[in-house]
């Protein structure tokens, strides 16, 4: 059955209650909120631990869905060619992402099981506790697979390969999938007996995780929810759409929401399916053009924008008074002085989108300091840009698995 017209809110963090809301075509909306980022304000100093956790996190997580890449698909992931997917590190499989992620509500089973979830276009699997996780998973709720009647246990362990005293790891089922009204069924769920430390309650707000990138990265070899919703009819369209924002964070199912942005959308086509991998066509810097063409990855579990440490050193090159700042918030990370913060757009099908000042800035290195923490991380690990929410908030985003791509539009 297709709900195509009833407009639904779930309300935030603590339960999934949908409430229907006004009648409006074009999807079905789950509202976002956000924990705190690395700085509580402008004027408080980054933390620097949750910085380079957040780099070496995200390096893991790609280092999996490259993995998952190459097992599911039987080649490696062009973009896996570097570091990445042949070193083994020891750090976390699972996003965490420095307490900087965005949080909805989902139910699973029958009679519904309600769960916050932190909506991860880089990745695609559905995992949340199992009550066999008790340490690891304090604070968490548990997924009951034995008090719901539609759950069916696959028999099939799962495990994330890398790390080793961090690892996730449980148990699949099968079970129905509540999200914004609509209902998924026989989605593959990864119920973890093991959650990492990067899933502890202080670091990670929500339940769990909910992937909404493509099959070929999944971990469980299953279709990621939307694709599952889509594949079932109960979307019109193949289409997801973001904005991220302080406040009024929004993910719309099955459509865009017309009141959130204005005039047309600059869309980029999938280059590789797995991950949201277009092409970035340039970037500006204080007007300067920095470079043309690079793979890039759109990734709403990601805070930062990470590239390549050659790119990104040729990037502070241009700014006067920036410098590396390893000692202060991790190697690959710059600073530039507070008072002149850079004016960036990066280009996405054929449009430039500037990327908010207020964002590109991560605070003052120590509190009082002139210097002040970038955004733009480089890694030696990437040859490719993996564009996160620094980018993501200055923009609205729609997702489309119908005809793979990604497209941007102003935020009204
Ligand atoms: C590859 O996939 C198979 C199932 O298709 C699974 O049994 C195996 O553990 C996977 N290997 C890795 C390294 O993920
Ligand atoms: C979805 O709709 C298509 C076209 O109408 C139909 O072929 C397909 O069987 C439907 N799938 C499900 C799961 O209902
Ligand atoms: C966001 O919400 C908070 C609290 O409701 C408010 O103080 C703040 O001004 C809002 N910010 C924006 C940009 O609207
Ligand atoms: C994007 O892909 C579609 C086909 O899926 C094609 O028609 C279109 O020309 C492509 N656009 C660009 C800019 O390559
Ligand atoms: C960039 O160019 C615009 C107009 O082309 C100008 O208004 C603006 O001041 C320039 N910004 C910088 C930082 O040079």
């Amino acid at each position: 059955m297709k709900l195509t017209t009833t407009f639904i809110v779930s309300s935030l963090l603590v339960t999934a209650s949908a409430v229907p809301v006004t009648q409006k075509s074009g999807g079905y909306k789950v509202t976002l909120s956000k924990r705190a980022s690395f700085s509580t304000s402008e004027s408080v100093d980054v933390d620097g631990d949750a910085l380079r956790d957040h780099l070496r996190r995200t390096t893991a997580k790609y280092e999996r869905g490259f993995a998952a890449y190459h097992n599911n698909t039987g080649k490696a992931h062009p973009l896996a060619g570097k570091g990445l997917a042949k070193r083994h590190m020891s750090s976390d499989p699972l996003t965490n992402e420095g307490n900087a992620m965005w949080y909805g509500a989902i139910t699973v089973g029958t009679p519904p099981q309600s769960f916050t979830m932190d909506f991860d276009t880089g990745s695609s699997d559905l995992v949340l506790p199992s009550p066999a996780c008790t340490e690891s998973c304090q604070g968490h709720h548990a997924y009951q697979p034995t008090e719901s009647s539609t759950a069916l246990s696959l028999l099939k362990p799962f495990s994330s390969a890398f790390g080793d005293q961090s690892k996730v790891y449980g148990m699949q089922y099968q079970d129905t999938v509540g999200i914004g009204g609509m209902s998924a069924t026989k989605q593959t769920v990864g119920a973890a007996t093991q959650y990492s430390d990067g899933f502890s309650k202080a670091r990670f707000a929500a339940d769990g995780l909910l992937g909404m990138a493509f099959k070929s990265i999944s971990e469980l070899h299953a279709d990621p929810v939307f694709h599952t919703l889509y594949n079932q009819n109960q979307t019109d369209s193949g289409t997801f759409a973001f904005k991220l924002a302080e406040n009024a964070s929004e993910l719309t199912l099955g459509g865009v929401n017309e009141a959130l942005y204005t005039g047309e959308f600059a869309w980029s086509n999938v280059t590789e399916e797995g991950y949201w991998q277009v092409a970035v066509e340039g970037m500006t810097i204080n007007n300067k053009t920095m470079f043309h063409g690079h793979a890039a990855i759109i990734d709403s579990g990601t805070t930062l924008l990470i590239a390549d440490s050659t790119t990104v050193a040729q990037f502070y090159a241009t700014i006067p008074g920036s410098r590396p700042a390893p000692e202060v918030a991790g190697p690959g990370y710059y600073t530039f002085p507070c008072n002149a913060v850079p004016s960036v757009s990066m280009t996405f099908g054929g449009r430039a989108f500037e990327i908010p000042q207020k964002t590109f800035n991560l605070g003052p290195s120590f509190k009082g300091s002139q210097e002040c923490v970038g955004s733009l991380v480089g890694s030696d690990d990437m040859s490719f840009w993996i564009v996160g929410d620094i980018f993501l908030r200055g923009v609205y985003t729609a997702f489309d698995i119908e005809n793979k791509r990604v497209g941007f539009a102003d935020l009204a």
